[in-house]
């Protein structure tokens, strides 16, 4: 039978069994998914056996985005654009990858943010893999104003670096006074790190704390467990929208599954099939 599964480390935690089941259910597939729980250095052995062992594709994770890249024979532009993927597609011996998270996030953001981005200033916590694809949508959307902040700030940097526009800018974590007047000027702000996962190294942090917002700000966090993280308590404290990672995560994987099947699943197929606390 064909293969399709999550390459990530660790995967105890993972929905994405639960949302491609529902999606394989659904169409009535003859397709099995697989948790591979990898170490970096059992990526290679992994893709080079691959199509002998009847995979057809799947979706990355953390940690492993950006360490894959080297085991794909092509990618698409969002890819080389992100520097990350998060699907691959095996066909005709040759493996395809693709970043579907940023299709996702611009998915994730309401409408009334989303229609004049252009005018809004947003702030985006974090420089990982996400933070790339969060970036990259944000600047496809034609939003002006970007603040990335990230504790290490040389990847900040980095990424501000790849945009052309001005408006995209980075600062240090530990600028407190340059984060509160970004942070007392963002319509939408977004958490793409892992502080406040349930699961994470720092379950209770919140990096908003003590800074005050607008009252029609937007949070996104791209964390879904717990459904409510300290960091989106902190924006309904002031009045404004909370929006948790799990439609992220499920339209990243809407994306991922039509592109290995050629299915569309039901966006509420695949959110049926959770259950979250
Ligand atoms: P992903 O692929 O999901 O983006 P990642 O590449 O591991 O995951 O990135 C995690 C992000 O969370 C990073 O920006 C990381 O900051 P560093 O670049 O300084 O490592 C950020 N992060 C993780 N734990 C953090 C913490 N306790 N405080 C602040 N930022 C944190």
């Amino acid at each position: 039978m064909n293969k399709i599964g999550i390459i990530g480390n660790p995967l105890s935690h993972t929905l994405s069994p639960d949302i491609h089941n529902s999606a394989i259910k659904h169409f009535g597939l003859d397709l099995f998914f697989k948790k591979w729980e990898l170490e970096k250095k059992e990526l290679k052995e992994f893709f080079l056996n691959a199509k002998e062992n009847n995979v057809i594709g799947g979706c990355v994770t953390v940690p492993h985005k950006e360490n894959v890249l080297k085991y794909f024979d092509f990618y698409d532009d969002s890819v080389k654009r992100i520097g990350a993927a998060n699907w691959f597609k095996i066909e005709d011996d040759k493996i395809f990858g693709f970043n579907t998270d940023y299709i996702g996030f611009k998915k994730s953001i309401p409408d009334s943010k989303l229609n004049n981005l252009s005018q809004l200033n947003c702030v985006v916590f974090g420089s990982g893999g996400s933070a790339k694809a969060v970036v990259e949508a944000l600047f496809i959307k034609n939003a002006q104003n970007i603040s990335i902040i990230n504790r290490t700030f040389l990847k900040a940097e980095e990424i501000a670096s790849k945009y052309s526009s001005s408006g995209i800018t980075s600062l240090n974590l530990n600028s407190i006074d340059s984060i509160r007047h970004e942070i007392k000027n963002a319509d939408l702000i977004v958490n793409t790190t892992s502080v406040g996962m349930s699961s994470g190294p720092d379950p209770d942090g919140n990096l908003l704390k003590g800074y005050e917002l607008k009252s029609n700000v937007t949070g996104i966090d791209l964390v879904y467990s717990p459904k409510k993280t300290p960091f989106l308590k902190n924006i309904s404290k002031f009045g404004g929208q909370a929006i948790n990672g799990i439609d992220m995560l499920i339209y990243q994987a809407q994306a991922g599954f039509e592109i290995i099947t050629g299915k569309n699943c039901p966006f509420e197929i695949m959110k049926s099939a959770l259950k979250l606390n």
